[in-house]
C-alpha cells in the first residue's frame, strides 16, 4: 500500500548497498514509515510497513556512507544537496530579527521584480515541510502588474456576483444554520469588504492585490491539505523578506478564484486542485520605523514548569 498522491500511487523504492553499508542502523532509527529495520544486526527493507516508503529521503540524508538510495515518488539520489555550512545558516537572533522586521506591504514601487528573485522565493518555499512527501502543492507565478491586474479584475467580477446573491436579508436567514461567528464574519466583514473591493475597482483602484507587480498563487491537490499550501506561502513570505521584497498574504482572493474554473484553467491550475492562498510581492514603498509585539489570543502550558 502507498499513500496516494495526485501523481504517485506507488511507494518509494529503497535500496541498500550491502558493500558500503556499515550496519550502523542510523537510517532505521529515524525512518518515519518503519521501512528500514535492523534485524539481527543487519539492515533490512521491511515488507511490513503499512504505507511503504514515503520517499522523505531521510535515510539517504543521514547515511554517512551513501549506502542508501531512494527512488520513486519524485525523489532520487540526484536530489541530494550539500548541507549548508553551520556559519551560513541563520541563527536564532538573525531569524527572529528577520521575522520581527517583516511587515505586510501593500504599497509597491513601480519598478518590476527581477523574475530570478521570484524564482528564488519559490525555490526557498519548496524547502518547507509538507504533510506527507512529496509536495502535492503547486504555485503559479504571475509576473507583471498588468497580468496581476487582469486576475484582480476577474476576481472582483466574482465579488460583484457575491454581493448580488448574498444580500443582508439572505445572510440573516442563513444565521441559524451557519452560527453566530460565521454570520457576523459574513455580514460585518466579508460583505463590507466585497463592497470596498468593488467600489475601489469602479474608481480604477486595486484594493485586492494593491497593484502588486508579482502574485504567487499556491494551490493543493485533493490529496493534500490547504495547510500545506499555507506553510509554503509562509516560507515564500519569509524568503521574500530576506531578499528585500515586500509581501502580503491575500486571503481575499482564493474563495472567489476557487469558483472561477475558467480562470483556474487559464492559470494552469490542474482540475480538482484548489487555489488556497495567494501572496503579493514587490519592492516595498513603505519603511517602517518600529517593530511591534504581537500576542496569541491565549498561551497556556501543561507539564513540568522550569
Ligand atoms: C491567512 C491570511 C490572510 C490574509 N489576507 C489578507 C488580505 O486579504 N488582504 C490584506 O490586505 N492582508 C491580508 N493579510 C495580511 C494581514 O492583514 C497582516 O498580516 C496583518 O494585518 C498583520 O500585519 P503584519 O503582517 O504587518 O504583522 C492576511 C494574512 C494572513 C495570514
Amino acid at each position: 500500500m502507498a499513500i496516494i498522491h495526485s501523481m504517485y500511487r506507488e511507494p518509494g523504492k529503497v535500496a541498500i548497498d550491502e558493500k558500503t553499508c556499515k550496519q550502523c542502523g542510523l537510517c532505521a532509527r529515524i525512518c518515519p514509515a518503519d521501512v528500514l529495520k535492523m534485524d539481527d544486526g543487519r539492515l533490512q527493507v521491511s515488507e511490513k510497513s503499512l504505507f511503504g516508503c514515503i520517499a522523505c529521503g531521510h535515510c539517504m540524508m543521514v547515511c554517512p556512507k551513501d549506502a542508501i538510495t531512494v527512488t520513486g515518488r519524485g525523489v532520487s539520489p540526484q536530489d541530494l544537496l550539500p548541507l549548508p555550512d553551520q556559519d551560513e545558516r541563520a541563527g536564532a537572533d538573525a531569524l527572529a530579527a528577520l521575522m520581527k522586521a517583516r511587515r505586510s506591504i501593500r504599497h509597491f514601487h513601480d519598478r518590476p521584480v527581477d523574475p530570478r528573485l521570484v524564482e528564488r522565493v519559490v525555490e526557498t518555499a519548496m524547502t518547507a515541510p509538507m504533510g506527507i512527501p512529496p509536495w502535492d502543492v503547486g504555485c503559479v507565478r504571475v509576473i507583471g502588474r498588468e497580468e496581476v491586474r487582469r486576475i484582480s479584475d476577474e476576481i472582483i467580477k466574482g465579488y460583484v456576483g457575491f454581493l448580488k446573491v448574498f444580500k443582508p436579508w439572505l445572510l440573516k436567514v442563513m444565521r441559524p444554520f451557519v452560527g453566530r461567528a460565521k454570520y457576523e464574519m459574513f455580514a460585518d466583514f466579508v460583505r463590507p469588504l466585497a463592497q470596498i473591493y468593488v467600489g475601489a475597482h469602479q474608481e480604477g483602484r486595486d484594493k485586492l492585490f494593491h497593484d502588486a507587480p508579482v502574485l504567487l498563487i499556491f494551490y493543493h491537490s485533493p490529496y493534500a491539505e490547504s495547510l500545506d499550501a499555507g506553510i509554503a506561502c509562509t516560507y515564500a513570505m519569509l524568503a521574500a523578506e530576506s531578499l528585500g521584497l515586500g509581501s502580503t498574504i491575500i486571503g481575499g482572493a482564493p474563495p472567489i478564484l476557487q469558483r472561477n474554473k475558467a480562470l483556474c484553467r487559464r492559470l494552469g491550475i490542474p482540475d480538482a486542485n484548489t487555489p488556497s492562498v495567494t501572496l503579493i510581492l514587490g519592492h516595498p514603498k513603505v519603511t517602517f520605523r518600529k517593530a511591534i509585539r504581537r500576542r496569541f489570543s491565549h498561551v497556556s502550558s501543561t507539564g513540568a514548569q522550569q
